[in-house]
C-alpha cells in the first residue's frame, strides 16, 4: 500500500479557522482596507495573453529588489513568505537536523521543518514574552541547521533587536538565520543586508500584511547571492503567477498608499492598547499590525471573548493554544473607520465578560 513518508504521517494537520469569516476580518493580521487602486486597476486590465503565457519573474524581481535595494541575485520572489519557509527547509535541512523556533510564533515554521523530517526545537520567550539571544544561543548545537525568527512576531507582537540577532548568526554559522519580516512596515526596523556580515542570514517580506495582497501570494525571500542560487534551485520556475506578477511593480509604486495605511495602523493601534489598558485588559505592546491580550486566564473565556466579538460583527483570533498564550486573542489593527467599531465592541463586550466572568486585571 502506497504510504507517504514518515516525516508526513506523523505531521500535525494546521487548519486556520478561515471557513465562514464573515464579518469585519481583524483575525488574520490582513489589510482590512484593501490594496491599492493602482493594484485594482492592473488586475482590470489583464488580458488574455498574460494568462496563457508561462509567467517571467526576473523582470518584476529586478523591481522588487531595486526597491528593497539588494542585488536581483539576492532575491527571489514567492508564493507569500509561507512558499519561502518551505524552500529554506527544503535547502536547508536534512532528516534529523535540529531546527530552532522561538514560540509562541508563527505555525508554519514548525510544519515544513517537520515535513522535512528534521527535529523542531521550541525556544521559549522569556517573561512577557521578551527576546533572549542568550536563550536562543543556548539551544544551538552542531545539528542546528536552522533557526527562524519572526520580526516583529507573531503573535505576540514583540521584537528582537540587531545585536541579537547578529549575534546568533554569528553563533551558528552553519545554521540558516530566517528573520522573518512579515510586519516590516508596523516597526521600521530590518536586517536587509546583514548576509554581507553574516553569510548564513537571510529575511522574508510579504506582500499579504501592510500591502493588502494576501489573496495574490506574493513574497520575498532575500540571502547572500551564493545561497541564493541553492535556494533557487528548489523553487519552481513558475511558482509565482502572472497575475501576481503583473501586479506587484503596481502595489511597490504607491508608496503613498503604503504610508498612509501604515500611518493609521500605527494610531489604531494605539488607540486599542489605550482601550485594552482602560478595561483592565493585560496585552503585549506591540510593534506590528495587531495586539495580544489575556482576555482571561482560561482558554474557555478567551473562546467567550471571541464568540462575543463575533457576535457584535468582528473576527479576532483566539491564540489559546499557543505557548503560554492560554487566555489570549490577537487583535488585527485596522484603518480609523474599522477601529471604530472594534472599540465600540470591545467596550460592549469587556461590560458583559466583566459582569459573568470578571476580565483579568493586569
Ligand atoms: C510571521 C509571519 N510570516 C509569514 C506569514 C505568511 O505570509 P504570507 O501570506 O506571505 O505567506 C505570516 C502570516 O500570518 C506571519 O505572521
Amino acid at each position: 500500500m502506497l504510504k507517504p513518508r514518515e516525516a508526513v504521517r506523523t505531521l500535525p494537520s494546521y487548519h486556520p479557522p478561515l471557513a465562514g469569516r464573515n464579518g469585519l476580518r481583524l483575525d488574520f493580521n490582513e489589510n482590512t482596507a484593501g490594496c491599492s487602486p493602482r493594484v485594482l486597476a492592473k488586475l482590470r486590465s489583464t488580458n488574455l495573453e498574460q494568462l496563457a503565457k508561462y509567467p517571467e519573474r526576473e523582470p518584476v524581481e529586478a523591481t522588487a529588489a531595486d526597491f528593497l535595494n539588494v542585488k536581483p541575485a539576492e532575491l527571489l520572489l514567492t508564493n507569500g513568505v509561507d512558499e519561502a519557509i518551505h524552500l529554506l527547509c527544503e535547502t536547508y535541512l536534512e532528516p534529523g537536523d535540529e531546527a530552532l523556533v522561538v514560540v509562541p510564533t508563527y505555525s508554519m515554521y514548525r510544519i515544513y521543518v517537520m515535513a522535512a523530517g528534521a527535529q523542531l526545537v521550541n525556544v521559549p520567550l522569556g517573561k512577557d514574552f521578551q527576546f533572549s539571544a542568550e536563550n536562543v544561543i543556548n539551544h544551538i548545537t552542531t545539528r542546528t541547521r536552522l533557526i527562524a525568527i519572526a520580526n516583529p512576531n507573531n503573535p505576540t507582537g514583540t521584537v528582537a533587536d540587531a545585536d541579537q540577532l547578529l549575534q546568533i548568526a554569528r553563533s551558528a554559522p552553519q545554521a540558516a538565520l530566517l528573520v522573518d519580516e512579515a510586519y516590516y512596515e508596523f516597526y521600521g526596523k530590518t536586517m536587509l543586508g546583514s548576509w554581507n556580515a553574516c553569510p548564513n542570514t537571510f529575511v522574508t517580506r510579504t506582500f499579504s500584511k501592510a500591502y493588502g495582497l494576501a489573496g495574490l501570494r506574493l513574497g520575498a525571500l532575500m540571502g547572500d547571492e551564493e545561497q541564493m542560487r541553492a535556494v533557487r534551485r528548489v523553487s519552481s520556475p513558475y511558482n509565482v503567477n502572472a497575475v501576481a506578477l503583473a501586479c506587484l511593480p503596481a502595489a511597490i509604486a504607491d508608496q503613498a498608499y503604503i504610508g498612509q495605511y501604515v500611518e493609521e495602523v500605527l494610531e489604531t493601534r494605539a488607540a486599542l492598547e489605550n482601550a485594552l489598558r482602560a478595561n483592565g485588559i493585560h496585552f503585549w505592546p506591540s510593534q506590528a499590525n495587531f495586539v495580544l491580550a489575556r482576555v482571561g486566564s482560561l482558554k474557555e473565556e478567551a473562546a467567550r471573548f471571541v464568540e462575543q466579538m463575533r457576535r457584535r460583527g468582528i473576527l479576532v483570533r483566539d491564540r489559546s493554544s499557543d505557548h503560554g498564550c492560554e487566555g489570549c486573542v490577537r487583535i488585527t489593527c485596522g484603518p480609523r473607520e474599522h477601529a471604530g467599531r472594534l472599540l465600540q465592541a470591545l467596550s460592549e463586550v469587556c461590560k458583559d465578560l466583566a459582569v459573568t466572568q470578571g476580565v483579568s486585571r493586569i
